[in-house]
């Protein structure tokens, strides 16, 4: 969704600014903008569409004049995409621009006040709110402004404001949408990611809601809304610049494809220590897990889709009942959650804001909160009790895969680690538990060499229009996956359906030549999944099934993917692989804007 970015230093403003933007395009945007202080006055370039229509307007930054400055991506919420929605906006004398990420609810009361006392509104937006508001509260103090601003406004915000008054600083905080603080050598950033920045620095200041930062050239403060400075730890961020850049692929997609057996085995790797799972971050006692009463996984998408795997896997290891919830829906359902309970909050970004509301709500009710994420010191993580990092570094295509599979292997971990300290399973399965989870990076890259096969299917397939996928119990758990994987790139209608929930009604949408894409890896139930295959094929189906190695579907299936035979509860992992690529180059054969799907974005920050 929007990004942020902010510069301060000796050099040109623009052209920085509008590179880091660059690094933001990936989290979806429709139109951008920049402003720069220019002497006494802001300077600001703003344009609808591609970055590229901004780079042209500012001969690529060169034409704006100065080193302090703000810049924009946005994604539309209030008002639709034009010049003039675009951010940065200005008050009404000139005097502050406002970038801002999130959403100012109250922003219609105010926008009512503020035309009451003679400011004249040129945009939709609610952050033209904000740019007013700074100017209204503003008596020569921009600090006594900024705290009387995020005290009357209600919301989720990131803010860079610039005011002319201060040409050698400008000013940040946030609330419920992310913001870091880059640190540089006589310069300064502020940005809504860090990949925007981490060309210039690594080191990073993680702030807290309402925390405010005034940046100078050579210097960053933060202050408390007390106007108390508060002294923040640097955090050096260890993620490797070539993951954010192509480095040579055509798409970040298939780049971070081929990427996850390095990002499974950073995942998993540093946590087997002697033969045994250590998870260092989980405070977790064997009394506490014993304790647990019922878990809950809630999160959004292909997060939530984990969580699906995670319900098969940690009840059938853990017997603890576990009920896995879409954010959106949990957060609104008045959740019978008690201190008993366990909730596990799965987030690739850390700062969905469905997700992290959903934590909230939880957490209001007593429940401990485990984390599952990518991005550390994000909004989720820091409100967590327990946090597990996945390792899978930045994550740029819209469509996740490395950050799926990262996921995936945490989970695998922690219902081992409980199932372990549960005492429900003997040392001899412990040790082959976690041998065959060594092995899985290996498997992985093995599954990922299939492309050709894939590729081949795509250049078959790519013209349908619908495609149905099956399976059942974890196999059904990655088809939801695979379907949504299939959607969001390549727009083709898809829906994943339980096996033996098909004949309820959905078959009747199966006719001749259909592409049914069937995943029948799981040993119990695969002559369960084969009469599903066999009633679709009766209806005219052509079947496309996902198994392992050892089974032969000759007679069966249409078209046959095999994956390397593992234990059956780490099969996830290797069959979404396929899906992952086929949907790839059905997306490729289209034409489609693989890494950036239309109308998505990688960071949902609003609700
Ligand atoms: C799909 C996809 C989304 C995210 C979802 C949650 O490919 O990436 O469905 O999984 O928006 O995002 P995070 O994990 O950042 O909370």
């Amino acid at each position: 969704m929007c990004g942020i970015v902010g510069y301060i230093g000796n050099k040109p403003a623009a052209p920085i600014l509008l590179d880091g933007l660059e690094k933001l395009e990936y989290r979806g945007y429709d139109s951008s903008g920049i402003a720069v202080i220019n002497g006494h006055d802001i300077d600001v370039s703003k344009a609808k569409g591609r970055l590229q229509v901004l780079r042209e307007k500012t001969n690529n930054g060169k034409d704006v004049i100065g080193t302090t400055g703000i810049g924009h991506t946005r994604w539309a919420t209030h008002g639709e995409p034009s010049d003039v929605n675009a951010h940065p906006h200005l008050s009404q004398s000139g005097r502050f621009a406002v970038v801002h990420n999130g959403i100012i609810e109250n922003y219609i009361s105010l926008r009512e006040k503020l035309i009451e006392k003679g400011f004249e509104f040129v945009s939709e937006t609610d952050t033209e709110v904000l740019a007013h508001l700074f100017e209204y509260y503003y008596k020569g103090d921009i600090m006594d402004a900024m705290i009387k601003v995020i005290n009357r406004v209600e919301g989720s915000y990131a803010l860079g404001v610039l005011c002319s008054d201060y040409p050698d600083s400008f000013i940040a905080v946030r609330k419920a949408s992310p913001l870091i603080i880059g640190l540089g050598n006589d310069e300064n950033f502020i940005a809504s990611d860090v990949t925007a920045i981490l060309k210039h620095t690594r080191n990073i200041y993680y702030i807290e809601d309402e925390e405010i930062v005034v940046l100078k050239r050579d210097e960053v403060k933060v202050y408390n809304s007390d106007r108390e400075e508060i002294k923040k730890d640097v955090f050096t961020v260890d993620w490797d610049i070539s993951a954010a850049e192509k480095g040579g692929y055509e798409h970040f997609m298939i780049k971070e494809i081929e990427e996850q057996p390095k990002a499974v085995r950073a995942t998993i790797s540093p946590r087997i220590k002697d033969g045994k799972i250590v998870l260092d971050d989980v405070k977790l006692t064997r009394e506490d897990i014993k304790n647990i009463n019922k878990i809950y996984i809630v999160a959004c998408g292909s997060a939530y889709h984990v969580g699906v795997v995670g319900k098969y896997v940690i009840e059938k290891m853990c017997r603890i009942p576990v009920e896995t919830q879409i954010a959106s829906e949990f957060r609104y359902c008045d959740p019978i959650v008690t201190p008993r309970d366990l909730v596990i909050v799965i987030s690739q970004s850390g700062e969905t804001a469905d997700t992290l509301e959903a934590l909230k709500v939880a957490k209001n009710r007593g429940a401990r909160i485990l984390s599952i994420v990518n991005v550390v010191g994000s909004a989720i993580a820091n409100a967590s009790d327990d946090v597990i990092y996945t390792w899978a570094g930045p994550e740029i295509a819209v469509a996740t895969t490395k950050a799926y599979s990262t996921q995936l292997a945490v989970v695998y971990m922690l219902a081992i680690y409980m199932a372990e300290r549960l005492g429900n399973i003997t040392g001899g399965q412990y040790k082959k538990y976690i041998k065959d989870l060594e092995a899985l990076p290996e498997l992985i890259a093995e599954t990922i060499k299939n492309k050709d096969q894939l590729a081949y299917l795509a250049s078959r397939f790519y013209n349908c229009k619908s495609i149905f996928f099956i399976g059942r119990n974890l196999d059904y758990a990655v088809s939801l996956e695979g379907s949504l994987k299939l959607k969001e790139i390549s727009y083709i209608h898809s829906e994943a359906y339980a096996a033996g929930e098909l004949k309820h009604g959905t078959i009747s949408l199966i006719e001749d030549g259909t592409l049914v894409i069937a995943l029948a890896s799981g040993n119990e139930l695969f002559d369960k999944t084969v009469s599903n295959i066999k009633e679709v094929v009766s209806r005219g189906a052509v079947v496309m099934s996902v198994t392992t190695k050892e089974r032969s579907m000759t007679g069966i299936a249409d078209h046959v993917i095999h994956v390397p035979v593992t234990n059956d509860i780490f099969l996830p992992s290797l069959t979404v692989v396929p899906l992952q690529i086929f949907s790839y180059y059905v997306a490729a054969e289209k034409g489609c804007d693989i890494d950036k799907p239309r109308n998505l974005a990688k960071s949902v920050t609003v609700e």
